[in-house]
């Protein structure tokens, strides 16, 4: 048995022992759900605990457990778990009447002009969805219904969610790099279609555009990658980016689903000074409730009202629950409280952030172990309450592409996502990928008991590991 195998054994017998109703749940839901539940990346081995309740910077599980969450509703929760502002305001809207009617009703108008705003206030229209992976959907539908064109550009290790477009390059695969295809079921010829670039490489973007560039709809990048690593990309990658794209014909989507609102009470985009010309948004726009958007500029966002020349239109559709009033509500007081707040929230999470990389590592080196933390800002984004931690194969490997993160030749990926995971769950903490994001509630003291929980870790990992 390897050191690696020994010490899983024990964080395994140590993580059953105290969540022995979490472990009954998860053999009751895996009769009826696919893998035991709802989405795969909650699903971690040897099971998820269940969670019970949840405030602030933590959660509690069906055992009565506590831990401080760093996953915190897929970073839609900037604000921690169930802000009692939010809470406070869907409640008495509620009491108004607030579950779906099928009507168009007013708050929607209010939180597109919220969004307009956050995006830079110039002249543009919004169209809600449920989910990212819908906005993301309908916008390439989009680039491709104006552009007449069926090809596809997205960074490798970009997550988009899962439309078939975009379900391609996101895992690393030894041999194959991130040009593989994500699942079963999707047609060889969409596949085929969606071209894939490397992240902050001007090279590859500038010889992939100028060889392929006149079949090109849309060019689709995060100005701050998320599950791809927490990288953000350099401000000549995103200028260039555009200036290529408006040359050639291709439309330039930012998908701000992540990075919306978490930087600053807006788009990251701003801090750029690149205008896309279609931009997602999810997350943390829905207040802790299922929205998402497409916001693009009327001359563009129109052709979902009517078709060029008298062609077809986009079918933009809205779904059943799409603007659902209570969700709306709930984006409005989220959206309206960083706008107010923007000032004191931002350099809190930021500082935060940077105490967080900064202990992690430093606790591994105290261990004698090399730990990399993504997650940091640039000189455009001045901090950032993200962070992942790597561990690298060998020193020097930069951590500022993908494939550093996620190649296991570079990183080591089964420490990161298993062993780590494990053993911060058995002190308390919650993360994914190694880390994850920092809310407006974890204060001073969650952020102590964090490191000293990594340090916890890395004691481990030395005892252990070779
Ligand atoms: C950048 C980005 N785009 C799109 C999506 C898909 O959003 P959803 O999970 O709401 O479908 C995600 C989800 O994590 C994301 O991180």
């Amino acid at each position: 048995m390897t050191g690696f195998d020994r010490l899983r054994a024990r964080l395994v017998r140590e993580y059953e022992k105290k969540t022995p109703r979490s472990r009954a749940v998860f053999r009751r839901a895996g009769k009826v759900m696919i893998a035991g539940g709802s989405h795969t990346i909650r699903l971690w081995r040897p099971y998820p605990f269940f969670a019970a309740a949840a405030e602030g910077p933590a959660v509690r599980d069906v055992d009565g457990n506590s831990y401080i969450d760093y996953w915190q509703g897929h970073y839609a929760n900037v604000l921690g778990h169930n802000p009692r502002l939010v809470r406070r305001g869907i409640a008495a809207s509620l009491e108004r009447g607030a579950l779906h009617t099928g009507f168009e009703a007013s708050d929607q108008i209010e939180l597109a002009e919220a969004l307009v705003d956050g995006l830079g206030g110039r002249e543009a229209k919004v169209r809600f969805t449920t989910s990212g992976t819908l906005a993301t959907m309908y916008a390439v539908m989009l680039a491709q219904g104006l552009t007449g064109r069926d090809h596809v550009l997205k960074v490798g290790g970009g997550w988009h969610g899962a439309s078939p477009y975009l379900l391609k390059g996101v895992k690393f695969r030894a041999g194959e790099g991130f040009e593989g295809r994500e699942s079963a079921g999707l047609l060889d010829d969409i596949v085929k279609r969606t071209l894939i670039t490397r992240f902050n490489d001007l090279t590859d973007l500038q010889k992939v555009i100028d060889e392929q560039g006149d079949r090109i709809a849309c060019f689709i990048v995060e100005p701050f990658l998320g599950v791809g690593g927490f990288l953000p990309a350099s401000r000549e990658y995103l200028e260039l980016a555009r200036r290529l794209t408006a040359k050639h014909g291709i439309l330039l989507i930012f998908d701000e689903i992540i990075s919306g609102f978490r930087f600053r009470a807006g788009g990251v985009q701003t801090l750029f000074g690149v205008r896309p010309d279609l931009t997602t948004l999810g997350k943390i726009i829905g207040g802790g409730h299922a929205v998402a958007a497409v916001v693009g500029p009327r001359e563009i966002m129109e052709e979902c009202e009517r078709g060029r020349g008298g062609g077809d239109r986009v079918f933009f559709e809205g779904g059943t629950f799409s603007a659902h009033a209570e969700y709306m509500k709930a984006g409005l007081i989220m959206l309206g409280y960083l706008a107010g707040h923007a000032a004191t929230v931002y350099p809190r999470l930021a500082r935060a952030g940077e105490r967080l990389r900064r202990g992690i590592e430093r606790v591994f080196a105290e261990a004698g172990l090399a730990a990399r933390c993504t997650g940091g800002g640039n000189d455009v984004v001045p901090g950032s309450s993200l962070f992942m931690v790597h561990f690298p194969r060998t020193a020097g490997i930069a951590y500022d592409r993908p494939e550093d993160v996620h190649d296991p030749g570079r990183s080591d990926l089964a420490r990161r996502e298993d062993l780590l995971k494990l053993a911060l769950l058995v002190n308390g903490i919650n993360i994914v990928h190694g880390g994850g994001a920092v809310s407006a509630a974890h204060g001073a003291k969650e952020i102590e008991t964090t490191i000293a929980a990594y340090g916890e870790a890395a004691r481990l990992f030395a005892e252990y590991l070779d």
